[in-house]
């Protein structure tokens, strides 16, 4: 076993760098009377959701933008919860909607992120968004996988005629990775592949990689066989495993097996550290892209 020789991309140190432009731009728009406001809606007490909350809100109030805060209980109808949606749609010091997921299963999620405006749509799932992402229009960029293109392109990573290749299709990071990275764009221009659990020999696959992005969700899946020499590898996942001697019981640990991986990668992102920091700066990103739309 030879030393680690990969670059570590520091995702908590380029997302400062983020939040530091970013604090520039709300300090001008305040200069205007503007305050960007980003409305983030809690339903039910999920310990996960609720720390992901509290991160958003503490963000918010570190960039200087305005959170409003709807925690409601878990039996909340979907009625009333749309009509929550309706109110905030017509705020005009609302610039950003966040509805918490997932939701109790008694709502319908597909027809509470439909009931947001897509012009307040910062965390880019309605289906607007995703359609204006696929066209190339402006629109709200999903935040994890817009963090991902980042992470790319600010350690220095064009991914520009590079082959990427994507393991995992959700929604709300596969899909759209592969989306925003195969635009004609600049920090896109990738040729993609886009790979699932149907996929046939995925380590025939995942070895054409020059930039491998794993959203899996299945602790240290990707192994080093399945990495090409001086690949740039890109952990979305995040998996808790159980651990006596962490301080909460459990420590997190990606989908790729960093320790092995990361003796051949040219460049590899640390869980947690790599992409995590960088979703919620992205969601502060688009709520400030919102203001400057939607008050100028
Ligand atoms: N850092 C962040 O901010 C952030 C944000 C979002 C998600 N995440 C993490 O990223 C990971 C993925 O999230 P997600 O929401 O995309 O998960 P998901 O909805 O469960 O999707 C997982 C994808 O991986 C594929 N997959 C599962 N097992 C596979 C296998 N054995 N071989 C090949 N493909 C396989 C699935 O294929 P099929 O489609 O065929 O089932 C699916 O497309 C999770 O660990 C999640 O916690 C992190």
């Amino acid at each position: 076993m030879g030393a680690m020789k990969a670059k570590i991309i520091d995702g908590k140190k380029i997302a400062e760098e983020i939040r530091a432009e970013l604090k520039g731009e709300v300090e001008a728009l305040s200069e205007q009377g503007v305050i960007p406001g980003l409305a983030v809606v809690l339903v039910g007490n999920d310990p996960a959701s609720e720390s992901y909350v509290r991160a958003k809100k503490k963000a918010c109030a570190d960039l200087g933008i305005a959170s409003f805060d709807h925690s409601l209980p878990a039996d909340t109808s979907e009625a009333d919860l749309l009509a929550l949606i309706a109110r905030l749609n017509a705020d005009s010091a609302v610039d950003g909607i966040l509805v918490q997921l997932p939701l109790p299963k008694h709502i319908n999620e597909n027809s509470v992120i439909n009931a947001i405006s897509p012009d307040k749509d910062v965390d880019g799932f309605h289906p607007v968004s995703v359609g204006r992402m696929l066209i190339g229009e402006p629109g709200f960029l999903p935040c994890t996988p817009h963090g991902c293109q980042q992470l790319l392109v600010r350690s220095g990573f064009d991914p520009a005629g590079k082959h990427v290749v994507v393991v995992g299709r959700s929604n709300i990071v596969g899909k759209p990775v592969a989306a925003i990275l195969m635009q004609k764009a600049p920090g896109a221009n990738a040729t993609v592949t886009v790979c699932h659990s149907r996929s046939a020999d995925l380590p025939s696959l995942t070895r054409q990689a020059d930039i491998l992005i794993a959203a899996i969700g299945q602790r240290e899946f990707i192994t080093a066989d399945m990495v090409r020499e001086g690949a740039v590898v890109i952990d979305v996942g995040v998996n808790r495993v159980e651990d006596a001697s962490a301080p909460r019981g459990y420590r997190l640990v990606g989908d790729v097996a960093f320790e092995t991986v990361s003796r051949k990668a040219a460049a590899i992102t640390p869980v947690p550290g790599g992409v995590g920091p960088m979703t919620i700066t992205m969601l502060m990103k688009n709520t400030i892209e919102s203001a400057k739309r939607g008050r100028s």
